[in-house]
């Protein structure tokens, strides 16, 4: 299989669309990440991927602490902007409103939900580490939000 078919297929498989919000020696970071997902209940352990030479990884250690944010369909900006490597850490935050998480890491105001999670492992894998976390708190919207699709590299909306 050629590396367009393996993205092609790949791409094929919907998902929703997250922010993985973390901090060290005081700059915040945060990514636009779909390959977030759910591992364990008992205890409560999620996953995602993460691109070797992506900034985020600085912050990313041994019991860092990490938010993952859920978005909704109205912010598609904040998906693209956390996904432009042209910006600085501290420009991905340029006019998004946030508030802190009870360990200091971004919530990003009006996500469908978050939740506050610790590192765990650091599994290398290919070109991407894999980083699973344990959870330590959530919140999730009281308000009927929809969410962010990602589909064939297309940011998409729910009908
Ligand atoms: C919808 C969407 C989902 C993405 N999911 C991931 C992901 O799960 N893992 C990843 O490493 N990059 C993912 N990216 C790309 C990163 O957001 C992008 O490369 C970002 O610039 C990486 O951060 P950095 O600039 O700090 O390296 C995704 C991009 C988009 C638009």
């Amino acid at each position: 299989m050629d590396k367009d078919l393996f993205k092609k297929i790949c791409g094929s498989f919907t998902t929703g669309v997250t922010v993985i919000t973390s901090k060290d020696k005081n700059i915040d970071y945060g990514f636009t990440a779909n390959s977030f997902t759910s591992v364990s209940i008992d205890p409560f352990l999620i996953l995602f991927c993460l691109n070797k030479d992506a900034k985020s990884n600085i912050a990313l250690n041994n019991k860092s602490y990490f938010n993952v944010n859920i978005l909704n369909e109205q912010q598609t900006n904040i998906c693209n902007q956390f996904a432009n490597n042209k910006f600085t850490p501290e420009q991905r935050f340029n006019n998004i409103e946030t508030k802190n998480s009870s360990n200091q890491i971004k919530i990003i105001t009006n996500s469908i939900a978050y939740l506050e999670c610790q590192v765990t492992s650091k599994i290398e894998s290919g070109d991407h580490y894999i980083y699973i976390g344990k959870v330590l708190e959530g919140h999730s919207s009281d308000k009927a939000l929809k969410p962010l699709v990602y589909q064939n590299g297309l940011i998409k909306k729910l009908l």
